[in-house]
């Protein structure tokens, strides 16, 4: 039997609708350019330079954020088969991607603080290396960025690059030297339906990522092992008219997130994930349950109707594509697997307070 469905749902992406959309197609239907590169895909790309302050040339857009991580660290050109060391507590599209790259995830634990990978504590891991490490993986959990500084000083100490897994982060990300990428999935703050983008504030490297994106193919054919990761005309669309929008976008989710906070603040027995309400807006909201288990409230949650999930599982080195990677203990990751879960949270979302006081109740059931 068909479950019923959540009086609130976990999310309901909401990009530009048609109207909105009809100019920019208008303009791909008289130029008759549908992909590499076209005219909406290179002001996309200026649109969202400026949006990082970086100068044009800033920017890569990518079919998917995936695809964009992929041709982060193949441009990187890392020794096939070493080390990606990369926290276990982040979506799956991080492993997959550095296995595309011919890299072997290697999963570390984060740190309980920021829930992410940080430079003090990938130094730490280097120490346990089992094999030579081609590249790290840093990830931003949930909208939160780390300082891209502190990283380009551990490749500088290390001479190890890396790649910042910032796919939550559109609104937090500060760019520096090593590539960061950003997803433009449905459920991200700003969207193309599919898409992602990779920035950096070098931009000979930004331009090694596009001429991945295109096959690795210059006047000479096919240079380098690139593959197929460009964005369509018909997405970049989309992200321009999510782009003009964006400012009402942002004021929505910031006044939602300004809600939450107040509500979660003073409840006991959970804590909002680090960085929510610190000034930028993220697509989800995340809270650690500390009297409870994720688990246990997840279903008491149900009951009420109220749809919430746990958006990275159990880490990544529990799934079974992941299992027979090397990885350190992880007991932050493990904890963090057992507390944390996603509530609602949408820019029409107008059930905070059914959601914070369903929330309650599970927690005194607990
Ligand atoms: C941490 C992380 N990395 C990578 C991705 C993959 O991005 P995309 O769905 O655009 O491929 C996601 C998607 O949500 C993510 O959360």
């Amino acid at each position: 039997m068909t479950p019923p469905p959540h009086s609130v749902p976990l999310l309901r992406p909401r990009l530009p609708d048609g109207a909105a959309l009809a100019p920019y197609l208008a303009e791909i239907d008289a130029s008759r350019w549908y992909s590499n590169f076209g005219a909406l895909e290179r002001r996309l790309r200026a649109r969202l330079a400026e949006h990082f302050g970086l100068p044009e040339g800033g920017v890569v857009c990518v079919a998917n954020g995936t695809l964009g991580l992929t041709l982060a660290l193949l441009a990187l050109e890392p020794s096939r088969g070493a080390l990606c060391m990369m926290p276990s507590w982040t979506f799956v599209a991080t492993p997959l991607a550095a296995n595309a790259a011919g890299l072997t995830p290697w999963f570390v634990d984060v740190s309980p603080e920021s829930w992410s990978l940080e430079p003090d504590g990938a130094r730490q891991a280097l120490a346990q290396a089992p094999g030579p490490v081609g590249a790290v993986i840093a990830v931003g959990p949930f909208g939160s960025a780390p300082n891209p500084d502190d990283w380009d000083r551990f490749t500088e100490e290390t001479g190890i690059p890396v790649v910042l897994d910032l796919a939550s982060c559109f609104d937090s990300a500060r760019p520096g030297r090593s590539p960061a990428m950003v997803s433009l999935h449905a459920t991200k703050v700003l969207s193309t339906g599919e898409g992602g983008l990779v920035c950096s504030t070098d931009p000979d490297f930004v331009e090694r990522v596009r001429l991945l994106s295109v096959f690795g193919l210059t006047a000479r054919g096919s240079e380098a092992w690139g593959l197929n990761g460009k964005m369509s005309e018909y997405a970049a669309a989309v992200g321009l008219a999510a782009l003009d929008a964006w400012p009402e976008t942002r004021r929505c989710l910031a006044a939602l997130t300004t809600q939450y906070v107040a509500a979660l603040e003073h409840l006991s027995g959970v804590r909002l994930s680090p960085g929510f309400g610190r000034g930028s807006v993220s697509g989800s909201c995340n809270v650690e349950i500390l009297t409870a288990t994720a688990e246990s409230v997840d279903a008491a949650m149900a009951e009420a109707g109220i749809e919430t999930r746990r958006w990275w599982a159990r880490g990544c080195h529990r799934h079974p594509a992941f299992a027979d990677c090397p990885r350190t203990a992880l007991p932050v990751t493990e904890g963090l697997a057992e507390r944390v879960l996603g509530l609602p949270f949408y820019v029409d979302l107008d059930a905070v307070d059914q959601v914070c006081g369903a929330l309650r109740e599970a927690l005194e059931q607990a």
